[in-house]
């Protein structure tokens, strides 16, 4: 590979500029192009961005100069474009879910493996300032052994775009939204979850159709019960809102977003609060190099120049994704659901 790395955005939503904006922060990293549906609207925002709008998805496979494809479209299209940008010698970051299915996962997983390239799915939650610090609390043992976590994840539906209404190319809120609160919690539980409850409804104060609430209880191998509520149901008044509480045998660690000082440690003793870093916080405005997007995308970089594994490689990241379908399943019968799912 040459000293850059040369990278392609496939989309150019809320996610595909995102990203761009983070990339175009990370030293030694140029964004050679964008791809995506409408040729005109993608030279539009090519533009905007000073980068180049590739008219088709093959002329950024055939492109030897690109190193990484960064998949940032609706979640529906992540294993097929996945699969045929490691098969083209690509590194790839998808957008999380990294599939709908665990069929797709797998194939994409082993696309990975036959290509030799780095797969790494965009669990950006890891590199938020506060949940870094919250795992790094939980490392150094603040609260001892986790007994119970519960987080919320909630807001307004995603009105930006129509497809995520559609549970078939979106998953619903369990698959898209819980995710994150599935993926941090699975990370920091030391070990793998082995039954699912959950129920996925509609909020009954809408006139929406869409199920867009889900209650969902993970037990894992070591004791550790998570409870995790996520939400598109929200008036669009109401701020994009996360909260996590994990309770321990020494003291409780509880985060919220909406406050000015997110992270508060209780222990026998004392009432700790945390605002990450030294800098100002700002609820969900996070100023260089604090951005999650720039800190997982240079996370991706070091993984490719070190020749490491992502944290959230493909296998890692089936197991959230595992979670979040047996919840689905377990709401559509009505009982807990063991894993692992049959495939
Ligand atoms: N990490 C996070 O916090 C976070 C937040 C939001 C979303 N996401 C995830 O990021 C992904 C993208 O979400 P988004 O909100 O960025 O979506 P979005 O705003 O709707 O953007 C999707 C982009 O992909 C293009 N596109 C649509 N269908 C396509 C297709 N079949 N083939 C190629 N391009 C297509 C769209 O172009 P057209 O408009 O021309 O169709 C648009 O440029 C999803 O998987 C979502 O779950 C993650």
């Amino acid at each position: 590979m040459a000293d850059k790395i040369h990278v392609a955005v496939l989309g150019y939503g809320f996610m595909g500029s995102t990203h761009i904006d983070a990339w175009q922060m990370i030293n030694g990293c140029i964004v050679k192009g964008v791809w995506g549906r409408d040729f005109s609207k993608t030279k539009q925002f090519a533009a905007e961005k000073g980068i180049r709008a590739f008219p088709s998805l093959n002329e950024i496979l055939d492109d030897r100069e690109i190193d990484v494809v960064d998949i940032c479209t609706p979640t529906y299209t992540h294993a097929e474009y996945a699969v045929q940008a490691l098969k083209a010698g690509k590194h790839v970051i998808v957008e999380k879910p990294m599939a709908l299915s665990l069929r797709d996962a797998d194939r994409t997983i082993h696309a990975a493996d036959k290509s030799g390239m780095k797969l790494m799915v965009a669990h950006v939650l890891r590199f938020f300032p506060d949940y870094m610090q919250v795992k790094k609390m939980v490392e150094e043992e603040k609260i001892g052994e986790i007994c119970q976590a519960r987080a919320f994840r909630g807001g307004p539906f995603p009105a930006w775009s129509p497809w995520f209404g559609d549970v078939v190319k979106s998953g619903g809120v369990a698959v898209d939204t819980a995710i994150h609160d599935v993926d941090f919690i699975t990370w920091i539980s030391s070990s793998t979850a082995h039954r699912v409850y959950a129920k996925i409804t509609r909020n009954v104060n809408s006139d929406s159709s869409k199920y867009d609430i889900a209650v969902i209880n993970i037990r894992y191998g070591d004791g550790l019960i998570a409870f995790i509520e996520a939400s598109w149901a929200h008036p669009p008044s109401f701020p994009f809102t996360m909260k996590l509480e994990l309770d321990g045998t020494k003291g409780v660690i509880a985060l919220d977003n909406q406050s000015p000082v997110p992270i508060s440690l209780y222990t026998k003793d004392a009432n700790h609060r945390y605002a990450p870093e030294s800098l100002p916080w700002k609820p969900m405005i996070h100023p260089f190099p604090l951005d999650p997007f720039y800190r997982e995308l240079s996370h991706f970089v070091d993984c490719i120049r070190r020749d490491e594994n992502p944290m959230t490689d493909g296998r890692v990241s089936r197991r959230s994704l595992e979670i979040c379908l047996a919840a689905v399943k377990s709401s559509e019968i009505g009982k807990p659901v063991n894993l692992p799912l049959e495939v």
